[in-house]
């Protein structure tokens, strides 16, 4: 396995933390008890929660009474953090966190109220996707406002031949502003792009097929949000086999559903997973706090 970067100074003398992982009995994803995020984890510990996260794609660390600068420095153990293009909505003081929220106060929105809207990898429009995300839950609403995980290994598995064959060798193009500013929460929460942003978030290509590069394991790597058109395919035929491919990558057996409780921070695996937010009433407040961990160029 190879070692995170960016490791704290003081892990070395952390002593160890006793903690479970417990895998949900469904499709991925487990849950990590009796961790403290707020006390340093040292090295045998950490490659225990790489490797769940691994084996697992999505972990959820209950309970984490954590400040933004604790997660930013457990966020960068696993690697460079990524800096989102919508900065109005950066954490004052910590920029690699990305204010999740439906929260208007005095007429201003606090964070990215419709993040999540269809379903993604994040950071996919970027020649360096992500590796992984973590999101820590601030405040959460009293009915709705879950997260879903879909397994791209899986959906993988899932193609017929026949589709394989037209999808081998082929690069998908991905984009930010493709469905920027498509509605589909209550509410207009998109700030219209900057040419300086515009620059940031140009198209990109990635494979249509992607090789997981710590496991080996081969993930679709397309999604509804913003993967455009499969490049080199006649555009209808690129809007079919795209239409194919999203619903291989949500079959039902493959998702799991997170249904926050408070103090959530929940990790999971952009190379292997898609997501998508589920909203909540528009009236009720929703509020969490995300970490975007940088990964490879797909191959
Ligand atoms: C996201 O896509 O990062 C946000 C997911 C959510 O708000 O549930």
């Amino acid at each position: 396995m190879p070692a995170a970067s960016n490791a704290l100074s003081n892990i070395d003398s952390a002593l160890p933390q006793t903690f479970e992982v417990r895998p949900f009995s469904g499709a991925v994803g487990a849950e990590i008890i009796g961790l403290d995020l707020t006390r340093p984890v040292n090295a045998d510990d950490f490659s225990r929660i790489h490797r769940a996260h691994l084996d697992h794609h999505v972990l959820v660390f209950r309970d984490q009474r954590i400040t933004p600068q604790q997660q930013i420095d457990f966020s960068r153990r696993f690697g460079e953090l990524q800096i989102h293009v919508l900065k109005q909505f950066l954490l004052a003081g910590h920029p690699e966190i990305l204010i999740v929220s439906n929260i208007i106060e005095d007429g201003r929105n606090l964070g990215l109220g419709d993040a999540g809207k269809f379903w993604h990898s994040d950071l996919s429009y970027k020649e360096l996707p992500s590796l992984g995300s973590m999101l820590h839950a601030q405040e959460l609403p009293s009915e709705g406002g879950d997260t879903l995980f879909a397994d791209m290994h899986k959906a993988w598995d899932a193609v017929p031949d026949a589709l394989r064959k037209i999808i081998a060798g082929r690069d998908a193009a991905h984009s930010y502003t493709a469905r920027y500013a498509e509605t589909k929460f209550a509410g207009n929460w998109r700030p219209t792009l900057s040419a300086e942003q515009l620059a940031q978030v140009q198209e990109v290509i990635h494979p249509v097929v992607r090789t997981h590069p710590e496991t080996g394991r081969k993930a679709l790597f397309v999604s509804e949000g913003f993967t455009t058109r499969i490049v080199g395919l006649p555009d209808d035929e690129s809007r079919d086999v795209l239409q194919q491919l999203y619903a291989l990558s949500v079959l039902e057996q493959n998702i799991y559903r997170h249904q926050w409780q408070p103090h959530d921070l929940v990790f999971w695996d952009n190379r292997s997973l898609i997501h998508l937010a589920s909203g909540c009433p528009a009236h009720l407040r929703r509020k969490l706090y995300r970490t975007t961990i940088q990964g490879d160029a797909p191959f």
